[in-house]
């Protein structure tokens, strides 16, 4: 087995903020907060998870600090403002980095306490034409960045305050959509241990479990290579795979029915997203395999549209084109599969889109459309190719054999410089192949 690729260095968030700080010129400030802890219940809090953009541009994994980017600052560019240490609440937390600590190991040129900030960064806003934050994502960041800014523009002697305030993702939303090699190399972990938690939730499959001890086997998979999962795991037997955001997770999977296994793994703060339809009891009945043929033409219909050139929503018509054909071939859809487009009811069987960008967030950052249009594919991006048919169990279009059957299948994709590559293909996805690897699966346990 190859080593786990190496963290991303402090020379590499460096380079984001620099390039990060190119885009916004010289006369701009950016500053951006790390996400807040969220309250579970009670005083029990959800297991922290730090922003994504925080992430991106500090690696930095704790709560109650803020970047301040100041192009051109002699003083230093990258400012963090942080917690400061204190040993009696490390003794509850664990490590904490505290300002010199955050210059060492983050390679910032300048840090503060965060109980200082008050006092120090409208000092740094001054003259600062520009300033670019995500306004309007976190009420309380929202609260404090007025009263800096009311501070500045106090009587008397008003300072100069920026003029303007600008969305910051539009910016640093367009640098994540291209992944670094550093960042495809753990895609490519986060993939690998997705694919081998769902190999080992096949080997937990047999009709009469619950669908909470394939998500417990997935999970256990997971966390056993040091990662957590992407997103809440969608476990759905038979019926409940029509639904598609089906989190409950908590009924027992029968003989005849599919398991639509929709689950990732996240490693170092990178994603995966894997979808799989397998049968509980090892073998596709004919509707099954029918309907699962048809998502699996359109998965490579699909694919074979990713490529630099091509536009973000060509993978899309394309799965959509065999998916309509299909359904009226097998009697889902009345009439041609022109009058079912212009009808618009294979939305009832297939009512999501065809993937989205993958990275830090499994629905991750960077525009699909610009200017109104869809954009075009380059290098670098990474995305889901996850085409899929929902037959809900009292549809009255649909033949009865098919009702109740729900299949999705779903690979992360690489751009390359000249076509597409799979991050997720060594799982298999025909349906025969799905079959030997339960089979195998079975003997081994
Ligand atoms: N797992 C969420 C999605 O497929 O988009
Ligand atoms: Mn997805
Ligand atoms: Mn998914």
């Amino acid at each position: 087995m190859s080593a786990a690729p190496r963290p991303i260095g402090v020379r590499e968030y460096a380079r984001r903020r620099r390039e990060l700080m190119r885009l916004a010129g010289g006369d701009a400030a950016i500053l951006l907060a790390a996400a807040p802890p969220r309250l579970r219940n009670g005083d029990t809090y959800w297991p922290y998870r730090q922003d994504s953009d925080f992430l991106y541009l500090t690696g930095c994994g704790e709560p109650q600090a803020v970047l301040v980017l100041l192009p051109g600052r002699k003083a230093g560019q990258s400012v963090l403002f942080c917690r400061e240490r204190d040993a009696t609440a490390e003794r509850w937390d664990g490590d904490w980095l505290g300002p010199e600590g955050a210059v060492r190991a983050l390679g910032v040129d300048d840090a503060f306490p965060i109980a200082d900030i008050d006092d120090i960064l409208p000092g740094m806003l001054e003259g600062r034409a520009r300033l670019y934050c995500h306004f309007g994502r976190e009420a309380a960041f929202d609260a404090q960045l007025l009263a800096w800014l009311r501070r500045l523009r106090a009587p008397p002697g008003a300072a100069r305050a920026p003029q303007e305030m600008l969305a910051l993702s539009h910016l640093l939303h367009e640098l994540r959509l291209f992944k670094s090699p550093a960042e495809l190399a753990l895609l490519r972990e986060a993939a690998r241990i997705g694919m081998d938690a769902h190999r080992a939730a096949w080997s937990a499959l047999r009709p009469g479990v619950q669908e909470h001890a394939i998500e417990s086997t997935f999970l256990h998979a997971v966390r056993s290579a040091g990662a957590c999962a992407s997103y809440p795991p969608i476990v759905a037997g038979g019926r409940n795979a029509c639904v598609l955001h089906y989190a409950r997770n908590d009924a027992p999977l029968r003989a005849g029915d599919l398991l639509l296994l929709d689950a990732g793994a996240e490693w170092q703060g990178y994603a995966s997203d894997i979808t799989r339809t397998v049968p509980v009891d090892g073998r596709f009945s004919a509707a099954q395999r029918a309907l699962y043929r048809l998502v699996l033409e359109a998965q490579q219909a699909a694919l074979a549209c990713i490529r630099p050139g091509r536009s973000w929503e060509a993978f899309h018509l394309a799965a959509r084109e065999v998916l309509v054909a299909g359904l009226c071939a097998l009697g889902l859809l009345a009439g041609t599969p022109q009058q079912a487009l212009a009808r618009g009811d294979y939305r009832r069987y297939f009512p999501h889109k065809t993937g989205h960008w993958l990275g830090l967030d499994v629905h991750d950052a960077g525009d699909y459309r610009i200017q109104g249009e869809p954009r075009l594919l380059e290098p670098g991006m990474v995305l889901t190719v996850e085409p899929g048919l929902y037959v809900a169990p009292d549809e009255a279009l649909a033949p009865a054999r098919y009702r109740g059957i729900g299949i999705r299948i779903e690979d992360d994709v690489l751009v390359t410089a000249d076509g597409a590559d799979v991050l997720t293909a060594a799982l298999p996805r025909h349906a025969d192949a799905l079959e030997d690897a339960l089979a195998q699966a079975r003997a081994a346990r």
